[in-house]
Formats: structure tokens, sequence, C-alpha cells
């Protein structure tokens, strides 16, 4: 029996985000927003007041969520702020799912680029955009759960423990993504969850929705 989220309020961020680089091209990333979708849609099901941060993704919105659409890192992290510091009861959890850009083009070039006769390469100057995560974790109105997600190629374990200390958070869900590993564009996935207090727990693999429902359940016992 799933425990209810009567009363609690939830932020979710999902999917990728597009940099653009001119009016016709952009850097992206291949997350498909469904994990972030799936916790929103169960969440709201549980009956917790669900805001969704959704970067360009073709997905239906989930009932009773309210969704945000954002394209850019940057768009994701105004959003973010803007759903932490409204006025009213502070969330009560965040869970980043959005694969944000960790970097975006120095300039937007208002034309389109063209190549010139001769030449071979293109260099694109990038710049660090801010990690809405980790300023979740520091914010004044912190949610009282910051959850995290990373996505990784290898040595999966010791990475997320890495990053789940140095931004901050309560859980951390990791995930390996690469040729041959589900995770990115997949129906299914497995995860291994990471307290700060030493907690360990692998899920799946199972559809996201699955994991969703298990997820819930750990992020519910801590919010308890
Ligand atoms: N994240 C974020 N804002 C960013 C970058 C990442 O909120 N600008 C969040 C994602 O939503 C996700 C987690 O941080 O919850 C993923 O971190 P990731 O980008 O994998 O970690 P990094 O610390 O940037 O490490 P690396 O790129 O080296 O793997």
């Amino acid at each position: 029996m799933s425990a209810s989220l009567a009363g609690h309020r939830l932020l979710v961020s999902a999917g990728p985000t597009y940099e653009d680089i001119d009016p016709v091209r952009f850097l992206g990333n291949r997350s498909s927003g469904k994990m972030g979708f799936a916790i929103a849609a169960t969440a709201a099901a549980r009956g917790a007041e669900v805001a969704l941060v959704a970067g360009p993704v073709q997905l239906p919105t989930p009932a009773n969520v309210r969704r945000l659409d954002v394209r850019s890192a940057a768009q994701m992290f105004e959003a973010v702020m803007h759903e932490l510091e409204q006025a009213g009861r502070p969330c009560d959890a965040y869970i980043g799912a959005a694969a944000v850009a960790d970097f975006t083009p120095r300039r937007f070039a208002d034309n389109k680029l063209k190549k010139t006769p001769g030449q071979d390469t293109l260099t694109l100057e990038l710049v660090k955009t801010r990690d809405v995560l980790a300023e979740v974790a520091v914010h004044v109105r912190r949610p009282r759960l910051v959850v995290g997600f990373a996505a990784e190629t290898h040595d999966v374990a010791a990475y997320a423990r890495g990053k789940l200390e140095r931004k901050q958070l309560d859980l951390i869900c990791a995930n390996r993504v690469g040729v041959g590993a589900t995770g990115f564009e997949s129906d299914d996935n497995a995860l291994l969850v990471l307290g700060r207090d030493g907690f360990e727990r692998a899920l799946g693999p199972a559809s996201k929705t699955e994991l969703a429902a298990s997820l819930l359940d750990l992020i519910m016992e801590r919010l308890r």
C-alpha cells in the first residue's frame, strides 16, 4: 500500500535543456524526461501538489500536475527559483531529474552562423551554467528534502557519492548511461539510491513508473 503524499508540495525538474547557438542550432542531450514525468505523475496520483519544470520534451502533462515549460538551463534555473521563492508554503521536496546543460554558448549569434570557404574547424566558447540543484540545496527556503540524479557511464557509486556530498543533497539517484545501458531514452531504468546518512538501495531494473513509486516511498519515509 503506497503512502499518501496529501498535504505535501513537490517541485520536480525533468527533461533536457537546449542551449541555443544561433537561430537554427542548439546544444542538447538525450534525456527523454520520462523519469521526471513519472515521478510527477505518481506524486500527484498520491495526492501531492506538484509543480513540474520541464525542458523541451514531447510528453503529455500528467493529471493534476502544474507544468512550466522551459528551454535553456538559465530558464530552468529561473523557473525553479521562482517556484521556491513564491509566497506561501515552502516546498517539501525538490527532485532534480532534469539533465541540465553544464555549459552554454558564451554568445548567441542573432544570425545563422555561416561557413567560410576553406574553414575546417569551428570553436564554440562555452561558459558554465548555474547549478540549479546545488543552489536549491543551499537556498534559504531549502526544501526539507533535496534529491538529485546522476547519470554516469562508469564508477557510478563513487561519482554519485561525490555529487551527493558536494551538492549537499539528501538523496542521489544514480544510473548508468551509455551504450547498452538503460537510462536515457528508455522506458526502463535501474537506480542506485544513496543517502547522506549512508543509506544505499538498488532499485530495478523496472519501468520508470515502478521506479518512481519506489523512489517516492523512500522520499515519503524521509518526509514523515
Ligand atoms: N544539475 C542542475 N543544474 C546544472 C547541472 C546539473 O540542477 N546546471 C542537476 C541535475 O538536475 C541532476 C544533477 O545535477 O540532478 C546531475 O548532475 P551532473 O550534471 O551529472 O553532475 P555534475 O556535478 O555536473 O558532474 P559531471 O558533469 O562531471 O558528471
